[in-house]
């Protein structure tokens, strides 16, 4: 795919259209599983015209070739099916459904894993040598670590690895992971890229055109295809995801910064951009929980990325029994940051109290 100079807001707006005179704006919601024709026609290998904008869409603003999933995992899974490691680096902390699956696999024999640190870039390095895949997440869910990203990709490459980077938190807006030089980029499309909490979907970005078919084959074989509705919305939230990604980036600056002031809370971890904040409140887990129950603009919920600001207590989860008790991870929405902070900090007074 050729480079697109153009800025990111305006390929969010602009990419994935259909071109034609007479064309609607947006591909249309293409609700068909079989086409008319003697060529083979079928949605789940040939894709439909809906996924298609969407993968235009999101390839253009990556910088490679998107192939759209059913979800998140589904992209995650594709990435393992395509690039079928025999030893993989992966953060210790992550997103606690990517590491089930791996556990899975290597509960399977088909795989082994080596833990690592994702800011101690040295030993990062290190694990590369004699590695098949290095999985990248940047920043890290819900720790919010943050990777080197050129020094990770260059030494994996040095050592013959390829380099999955998961994006998620991140978005297109923030990062642009295959110009650091990884091989394949994923989403959890239902976060950020959608952005209203109403869908599911997945995205896998590819740097090159042997790994995009190998990515096609992985969805063709496992049968892991978006909804129509879906990737329609999705394209819909992503043509607005550089406005939100603003409000949200200012907004969780300032939250932040008073965060950091406050009495009842211990420590605030943010990459300085990006929508994700997560803070430890002193107390630990009860103090926590209140909190989640004392917010009331605040939506307790577990997912993210929406224009709604959602926070959670993490440690909660046996998969990530291992981050600080009283973490509390926050997804900054659009709503105004005053509003926002009068809630955390009457909520933080309640619990704490
Ligand atoms: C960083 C990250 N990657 C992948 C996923 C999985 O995405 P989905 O829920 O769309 O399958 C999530 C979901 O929370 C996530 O936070």
């Amino acid at each position: 795919m050729s480079h697109d100079a153009r800025h990111p807001d305006t390929i969010a707006v602009s990419a994935g259209r259909p071109t034609e005179i007479g064309d609607p704006l947006s591909h249309p919601i293409v609700l068909a599983s079989n086409f008319r024709g003697d060529e083979g026609a079928y949605a789940r290998t040939h894709g439909v015209a809906t996924w298609v904008g969407l993968e235009d869409a999101v390839g253009a603003l990556e910088g490679g070739q998107a192939t759209a999933f059913a979800t998140g995992m589904a992209a995650a899974s594709a990435c393992l099916f395509a690039l079928a490691p025999r030893v993989l680096v992966l953060p210790t902390f992550s997103y606690l459904g990517v590491r089930a699956l791996v556990n899975d696999l290597v509960e399977q024999a088909r795989l082994q894993v080596r833990f690592v640190d994702i800011t101690d870039t040295a030993a990062v390095v290190e694990a590369c040598d004699g590695a098949d895949v290095v999985w990248i997440e940047s920043p890290t869910n819900p720790t919010l670590d943050v990777a080197d990203l050129d020094t990770i990709t260059a030494a994996a490459h040095v050592a013959g690895a390829r380099v999955v980077v998961d994006s998620t938190f991140a978005t297109p807006v923030c990062a642009r992971p295959l110009a650091s030089g990884a091989d394949l980029v994923m989403h959890s499309g239902t976060k950020f890229i959608g952005g209203h909490s109403d869908l599911m979907i997945g995205l896998v970005v590819a740097a090159d055109d042997v790994l995009h078919d190998r990515i096609r084959h992985a969805r063709l074989v496992n049968g892991a295809t978006p909804g129509a509705l879906e990737a329609f919305l999705a394209l819909r939230g992503l043509r607005t995801l550089p406005l939100r990604m603003a409000r949200a980036q200012e907004s969780a600056a300032v939250l932040t910064a008073r965060l950091a002031d406050h009495p009842a809370v211990a420590e605030v971890r943010h990459p300085g951009w990006g929508a994700m904040v997560s803070f430890v409140v002193h107390g630990g887990a009860p103090v926590a929980d209140a909190l989640c129950q004392h917010v009331r603009l605040l939506v307790p919920a577990t997912s993210l990325g929406g224009v709604e600001t959602t926070i959670e207590r993490r440690q909660k989860y046996a998969g990530d029994a291992h981050v600080p008790p009283g973490l509390l991870r926050m997804s900054v929405g659009v709503e105004h940051v005053e509003d926002l902070w009068a809630d955390l900090d009457q909520a933080l007074a309640a619990a704490a109290g």
